[in-house]
């Protein structure tokens, strides 16, 4: 296997890989590789939905969408160019903050991918949290906020009021390195705990406006075949919908559950 990096701020290429066949030699060393460089990209694989899950399942129990799944494969959300309107994922987040345990990995498969854009931006959520003072990161590592997918639930036309939702501390520290990044995101916090939604609203702003600025980023320029997965512990991302309606861009995702933050 070869590893190469894909940007400053994050992420890596693995090459000369299939991932059907990794040895556990081999699932070690790519285990460190992901926790070092928060996305992996593998080109030119080959994989059936049984496959993606397989080599996904290496991680973990997987972790079904609360809204979506295939009918045949219901662990399997099928992500389509449904046009730039009603494209949901054009946004930062970090996926499904508002269970309890959220997913520790995501992963996505590119069944075909358009000619030009449609990329996946990633922002590290590590290097956001060291970027600021001292001060506000002690102030912060004291701190929780509520999550909730009361909003998703409108967009999947559910009901609101039975969402799932969580509270989760503001700085959380990845269980397997011990770093410690920002953990909030514009899609599913709705307020820090003990703190009103008003008063909690500036300092969220700010957050939001530091946590994704553009030395903390890179992206992932999609290829089918492409298989990706990302640290949902340490990373938000943002699905750039930039490419025309019409372009194909088909992909297959899944998540793997995580701990509990803390
Ligand atoms: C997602 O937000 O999970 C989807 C990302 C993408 O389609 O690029």
């Amino acid at each position: 296997m070869q590893l190469s990096r894909l940007a400053a701020p994050l992420g890596a290429i693995v090459e000369d890989v299939d991932i059907t066949e990794m040895t556990t030699e081999q699932f070690t060393l790519v285990n460190d590789w992901f926790c070092e460089h928060k996305v992996l990209v593998f080109r030119t694989q080959t994989l059936t939905p049984e496959q993606q899950i397989a080599f996904a399942a290496r991680w973990g129990r997987l972790v079904r969408h609360p809204y979506a799944g295939l009918e045949d494969y219901p662990d399997i959300i099928e992500l389509r160019n449904v046009g730039k309107r009603r494209d949901i994922n054009q946004h930062w987040h970090s996926d499904m903050t508002y269970n309890e345990e959220p997913p520790k990995l995501t992963m996505l498969y590119a069944r075909s991918a358009p000619s030009i854009g449609g990329d996946t931006a990633f922002a590290n959520q590590e290097l956001a949290f060291e970027a600021l003072s001292s001060g506000l990161q002690q102030t912060l590592q004291s701190m929780r906020a509520e999550h909730t997918a009361a909003g998703l639930a409108q967009q999947y036309k559910e009901d609101a009021h039975e969402a799932p939702r969580a509270e989760h501390p503001v700085v959380r520290t990845h269980d397997e390195t011990g770093r410690q990044a920002l953990y909030v995101c514009r899609a599913f916090t709705h307020k820090f705990v003990g703190w009103s939604r008003a008063e909690s609203k500036p300092l969220l702003e700010m957050l939001y406006a530091h946590c994704t600025r553009p030395e903390f980023q890179a992206r992932h320029q999609w290829r089918k075949g492409d298989l990706v997965m990302w640290d949902n512990r340490s990373l938000q991302h943002f699905a750039v919908h930039d490419h025309a309606d019409e372009e194909p861009r088909l992909i297959h995702r899944l998540q793997v559950s995580g701990p509990k933050p803390s």
